[in-house]
């Protein structure tokens, strides 16, 4: 600390708050992630999380507050402004939302061919090393729906990586894999981020991811921050909503419903706990 250049973070956000129609999504979230920091947003289903994500890289433009992106103030640029910030920044969409039309080269290729003026020999020579770089090497001409889940998470990070972002964007890079595929692309995830300094942000609910990836993890609840601090902090929190994530508890309705289904068994089914419990994958 105190040696840092000017600007210490990449991301700054003060009272943001986003609106959907009369529904508030986000209602005054503030936090700052600095320079080349792992920051994961933590939360449970609907609160808010990729609407976050969706505004930190200028989707969507919030209701009222303020984002700076490297210390210029995103929310108030123009668009051609914007534009250039988000050169910098790489975005994993949750699903990872390639073209099924095209080729894994093509799909890494189409940021290149969007906003720079490459020669397509210097675009197909990146694309290679971005796909290098993922481990999909050799896979250029395969199209996503010939792919695993796992591999198009992959090429989700290749295209995102096109343009050799400061900030990277993860919108639950894991959610829907088998556990194994899951810590690869958790291990891809730190790869990226300790070798290009990479500022990375990632939602996620999969704690496991969090425990290998996270320097810092922020909790959103109803479109708070519920808590914020190193996973070490949260878990020691005794808020009985972050303990009721960490311990993986169901809602108290939840376990109303859980009786009732009992009730109409007869109690002869033994309903089982949260393990069981499908994967969300949206
Ligand atoms: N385009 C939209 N138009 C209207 N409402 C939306 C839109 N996108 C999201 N919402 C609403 O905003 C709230 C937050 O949605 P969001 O997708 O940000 O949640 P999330 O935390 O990413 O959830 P999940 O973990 O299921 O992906 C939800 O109530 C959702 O219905
Ligand atoms: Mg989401």
């Amino acid at each position: 600390m105190g040696m840092e250049q000017e600007n210490e973070y990449a991301i700054e956000v003060e009272d943001l708050v986003v609106r959907y129609g009369d529904q508030t999504v986000l209602d005054g979230v503030s936090f700052q992630i600095r320079r080349g920091e792992t920051f994961v947003i933590l939360g449970g289903s609907g609160h808010g999380k990729s609407t976050l994500l969706r505004n930190l890289v200028g989707l969507m433009r919030p209701f009222a507050g303020r984002i700076r992106i490297n210390g210029q103030d995103f929310t108030a640029m123009s668009d051609a402004g914007r534009m250039e910030v988000r050169k910098k920044i790489g975005m994993c969409f949750q699903g990872s939302a390639l073209f099924n039309s095209m080729s894994l080269a093509d799909n890494v290729a189409l940021p290149l061919r969007e906003h720079t003026k490459l020669k397509e020999s210097t675009i197909d020579i990146m694309t290679r090393i971005k796909l290098e770089l993922v481990g999909l090497g050799g896979y250029e001409d395969y199209l996503p729906a010939e792919l695993s889940g796992g591999m198009r998470k992959r090429a989700g990070l290749a295209r995102a990586m096109a343009m050799d972002p400061e900030i990277i964007f993860y919108d639950e890079p894991s959610a829907g894999l088998d556990p194994i595929v899951a810590a690869g692309i958790d291990m891809l995830i730190r790869k990226m981020q300790s070798t290009f300094n990479l500022t990375s942000v990632v939602v996620t609910h999969e704690m496991a991811s969090v425990k290998l990836i996270a320097d810092r993890v922020c909790m959103l609840r109803h479109g708070r921050i519920l808590a914020m601090g190193t996973l070490d902090e949260l878990a020691a929190s005794d808020n009985p909503f972050v303990r009721q994530f960490f311990e993986r508890r169901p809602d108290e309705d939840q376990e109303d419903r859980d009786d009732y289904l009992r009730a109409l068994t007869g109690g002869s089914e033994r309903t089982a706990p949260g393990p069981q419990e499908p994967e969300d994958g949206r």
